[in-house]
């Protein structure tokens, strides 16, 4: 279970506690921790279960990609391709509040949920002690959205985040308030001209400062700014895709979830033959890929429940099967 039913107190942060938090995040435990900007709810970015656990704690309707954090700029480079420009910013701003969005390397062995499915990944080094030792601890990647529930404010103390989030967590560090308590300003150096995803902590005068060019905003087609996270398109399969599907028709595959699954000759992959929509969730990018480059004309998806974790599923799934541009 990630999810204790009792509800955590917070720990002071200290070399044994750190220890003990790094073994829980390795056994897919989720633990929060606080960083310079706000507190963060920790998964090993590897895990896919453990990430799905993170999505249900923050109870978020919908998949956004999360922020995966590292100890050094050799452990950034193992999951994702630094530009030249990214390599600057690095070097200016880690280990601190800037987090950029780089080409996720196919071999970064992170969880396709992380990244909703993107071919990109959101990095930062956080520039707080605890998180620091814990990464150095954990030797793993953590991903790590905000420790608190969707649509509450962020969490600057260790209590914020017990009192938001206290029984879906193992262990809350506590290190002290926060020093910015605003997040990380988030940055596109996917190669393309810099783009503002998110503002934050490290300002968009300091980053022009450092690069000397300013940072174009993310607008959508309305001109309005772009809400993080959906700049990208989001991963969209080429087969067709078919909801709420009972049986499959002719050189469909199948996307399954549960133990009635309808008799086919194609392909089909089950998100979770016992029901369970956290292991769903874990599945649900990797098994979509694996269906489209079956070369298979188009997917038949069952009906997966809308409760839970299957809200963001089925947000994910409608939004495949939509209409293409
Ligand atoms: O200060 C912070 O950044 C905190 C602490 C804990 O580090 N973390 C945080 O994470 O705020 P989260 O998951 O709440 O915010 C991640 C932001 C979202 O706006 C998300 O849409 C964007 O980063 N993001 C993540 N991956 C992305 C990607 N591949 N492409 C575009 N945007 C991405
Ligand atoms: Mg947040």
């Amino acid at each position: 279970m990630n999810s204790p039913r009792h509800r955590s107190t917070a720990v002071e942060a200290t070399g044994s506690s750190i220890q003990t938090a790094a073994a829980l995040l390795r056994d897919g435990h989720l633990v929060a921790f606080p960083t310079e900007t706000v507190y963060g709810l920790g998964a090993d970015a590897r895990n896919g279960r453990a990430v799905a656990a993170v999505f249900e704690a923050k109870g978020r309707p919908q998949f956004n990609p999360l922020i995966v954090h590292v100890g050094s700029l050799e452990a950034a480079s193992q999951l994702a391709d630094l530009t030249n420009t990214a390599k600057r910013l690095a070097a200016a701003f880690w280990p601190g509040p800037l987090t950029l969005v780089l080409p996720r390397r196919r071999d970064s062995g992170l969880s396709e949920l992380v990244t909703a499915g993107l071919d990109t990944v959101a990095v930062r080094i956080p520039d707080h002690p605890v998180a620091r030792a814990l990464l150095e601890a954990c030797a793993c990647p953590i991903a790590a959205p905000s420790a608190n529930r969707s649509g509450h404010v962020s969490a600057t103390t260790a209590q914020h985040v017990v009192d938001d989030l206290g029984s879906k967590v193992a262990l809350v560090l506590d290190g002290g308030s926060t020093a910015h308590g605003i997040e990380s300003t988030v940055i596109d150096a996917t190669g393309g001209p810099l783009m503002l995803l998110r503002s934050g902590a490290v300002s968009a005068g300091q980053i022009k400062a450092m690069t000397g060019s300013s940072l174009a905003r993310a607008v959508n087609q309305n001109q309005r700014p772009q809400s993080p996270g959906q700049l990208q398109s989001h991963y969209a399969p080429r087969a067709a895709v078919r909801l709420d599907a009972l049986t499959v028709n002719e050189g469909e595959a199948l996307l399954a979830f549960g133990d009635n699954v309808p008799a086919t000759s194609g392909l089909v992959i089950n998100l979770s033959p016992s029901g369970d929509l956290i292991e769903a969730a874990s599945m649900l990018f990797a098994a979509l890929r694996r269906l489209d480059a079956s070369g298979a004309k188009s997917i038949a998806i069952m009906p997966i429940p809308e409760h839970g974790l299957g809200e963001a599923i089925n947000d994910r799934l409608r939004r495949a099967a939509a209409p293409r541009e």
